[in-house]
């Protein structure tokens, strides 16, 4: 492939001041763009290696903390030069009336666009605090340098706060002083070891009035939440708290999640999610590439998405495995376990008759929670776990026991399908806790091993029958917390620092209960549109833990959208044929398309 560089000009005298600072001063670092013509590997360049390899950070590490991320048009003389147009009063997505009741302050204000019409007056500085709230997703530290550039860009007096660890953090009161120093380091890095991230969930009364205390203690006047949709959900009840006390502490929130949960009219994706589904794909494609050079293994890969399957669909599109099991779909035809197996079985018995006895099956972590036999056996479980728990005997017996006393306990169906499942399963849902926020932890569960030996079972029985005669070999693998972390892509460094942007915007013109958001993103960064949402705009009522509670509308697949429409098309031909594409690793350097180029989510989502 001719790939079309400009200049890269690692010379030694930066490497130098890279490593004597620890990469503390970005002056230091030669810039760079992703359209790069000639890159030169000098011999400065290889005694900046040498450097390199004496820090902490790796040749591309550094080479990624000169990244300039590319930023709206609205953008580009900072977040003073712009005005704000806003829309007509919003609504709730459903249950409006109880929204409306719960959120007296913060209900139904407008949406807001920037442009740039007319200047912004206010450059007094502010105090602002941020968390990082949930699982990891890369661009994280790019939403604080955005937030923390822009802020310090209208006025150098502002003070910005890194609350260590999450929500706890800003409960405790445990936080750090972000400076340039400590930024610069982090800047285009995955992960969020920045500050730490964590799940607690915010909202009881005492946390609120923890959380206005440090604040007061600190002058703080803004807090920005970077989460999921019950981070979210955290940030507006926040929001909606202060504003009844009449504090002026204003709390602005950003999308975040590798899952892609967090999407609606107004969030067109939650950053994490291109970076992830690319380092997932990039290993499928390479399993792809090994099932089809031995031709004697099914590997089955469990990938992350606790709940929306958007990434394994994502996955799909990229790499055409042979089977994708799709959680939504799983639920919506109302499927046993049994049927998902046989389903699968199907794919291999039709495929061992053309002589291939491999493919690769690629399954959401959260499928068994769909599986509406499962689903119910779980929430009985919930019921009866908490009671055998508190007694001292259950504590006490031996697995088996434990087994036979749960199984005894569930209702008829739910005992049934317990009794059915291998003890290393049995176990897990015995013993995994729920996080704050009620969510079981599917990433724990050995789904994959489940259906491997599932399958297994159905296809002995298959052959007995005589209606099977191949051979089944099966491997698994977890596409998880590696996807999470990792150098965020081109789309996310560029989309995080825009999205911190915003919300310094929104900060900054006195907005509390929104989330911060750039779209038209199926367009070059110059083109996307930056503002802000309500967050109230976007809930709904739903039972969590037993109660019905305000919350966030998760997206899950829709599986009468274009997504879903593209995968259903091609996925008997998948099953059949070795269709495999390999899409390679996320490319930092090189032509646009290749690193600049979007999820196809979202390139048929917005087309
Ligand atoms: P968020 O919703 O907080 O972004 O986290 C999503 C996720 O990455 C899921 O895909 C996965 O099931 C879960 O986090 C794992 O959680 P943990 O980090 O607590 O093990």
């Amino acid at each position: 492939m001719q790939v079309n560089f400009s200049t890269v000009n690692f010379n030694s005298k930066s490497f130098e001041a890279l490593q004597t600072n620890r990469y503390s001063t970005l002056k230091s670092v030669p810039t760079m763009n992703s359209n790069l013509k000639n890159v030169s590997f000098s011999g400065a360049f290889i005694k900046g290696m040498d450097l390199v390899k004496k820090s902490k950070f790796s040749p591309l590490e550094a080479a990624r903390l000169s990244y300039q991320p590319k930023l709206p048009a609205v953008f580009k003389n900072g977040i003073l030069a712009l005005g704000i147009t806003a829309g007509a009063a919003t609504t709730a997505v459903a249950d409006s009336d109880k929204i409306k009741e719960l959120f007296p302050k913060t209900y139904g204000q407008p949406a807001l666009t920037f442009d740039s019409s007319e200047k912004m007056s206010d450059a007094k500085p502010h105090k602002v605090g941020v968390i990082l709230s949930g699982g990891q997703a890369s661009g994280g530290h790019n939403v604080i340098t955005g937030l923390y550039d822009a802020l310090k860009g209208a006025n150098p007096q502002t003070q910005v706060y890194g609350f260590l660890g999450g929500p706890k953090g800003l409960i405790d009161g445990k936080y750090i002083e972000l400076t340039d120093d400590f930024v610069n380091d982090y800047r285009n890095q995955g992960g969020f070891d920045m500050i730490g991230s964590g799940r607690d969930k915010l909202e009881k009364e005492e946390q609120f009035e923890s959380v206005l205390k440090n604040c007061k203690n600190m002058g703080i006047d803004a807090i920005t939440i970077i989460g999921g949709d019950d981070s979210n959900t955290n940030a507006a009840m926040l929001a909606e708290w202060m504003a009844q006390k009449g504090e002026d502490i204003k709390v602005i929130g950003c999308p975040k999640t590798i899952d892609g949960d967090l999407k609606n009219a107004q969030i067109e994706t939650s950053f994490g999610f291109d970076t992830a589904t690319k380092t997932y794909s990039e290993s499928v494609g390479n399993i792809e590439r090994d099932m089809a050079s031995s031709k004697k293994y099914w590997d089955f890969i469990k990938v992350m998405g606790r709940s929306a399957s958007h990434v394994a669909l994502e996955i799909a599109l990229q790499t055409h495995p042979n089977m994708t099991l799709i959680s939504e779909e799983v639920e919506a035809k109302n499927m046993t376990l049994g049927d998902v197996v046989n389903s699968i079985a199907d794919s291999v018995v039709s495929r061992a008759k053309d002589g291939k006895n491999y493919g690769v099956i690629v399954i959401t972590e959260g499928v068994i929670e769909f599986i509406p036999e499962f689903k119910s056996m779980i929430s009985n479980l919930d019921k009866v776990l908490p009671e055998a728990e508190k007694d001292a005997q259950y504590i006490s017996s031996s697995m088996d026991k434990k087994y036979e006393k749960i199984a005894s306990a569930l209702n008829e169906d739910a005992s049934k399908l317990f009794k059915s499942l291998p003890s290393n399963i049995k176990t897990q849902l015995l013993t995994e806790k729920r996080d704050s926020h009620g969510n079981f932890p599917v990433s724990a569960l050995e789904t994959d091993k489940l259906l491997i030996e599932m399958v297994k079972t159905e296809l002995a029985k298959r052959k007995e029958q005589g209606t099977y005669d191949g051979k089944f070999a099966a491997l698994s693998q977890f596409c998880g917390y590696e996807g999470r972390a990792g150098l965020p892509s081109n789309f996310d460094a560029d989309y995080c620092y825009s999205l911190g942007y915003s919300a310094a915007t929104l900060i900054n013109s006195g907005k509390t209960g929104y989330i911060a958001s750039v779209s038209n993103l199926k367009e070059t960064p110059d083109k996307w549109i930056a503002g802000g949402s309500p967050v109230t705009m976007m809930m709904n009522m739903e039972e969590r833990n037993g109660k019905m509670k305000p919350v966030i509308q998760k997206a899950l697949v829709d599986l009468n959208g274009p997504v879903f429409a593209e995968f259903a098309k091609n996925r008997e031909n998948w099953m059949k044929e070795d269709s495999y594409v390999n899409p390679g690793p996320i490319q930092f350097f090189g032509p646009e398309e290749m690193c600049d180029k979007k999820t196809m989510t979202l390139a048929l989502e917005q087309a």
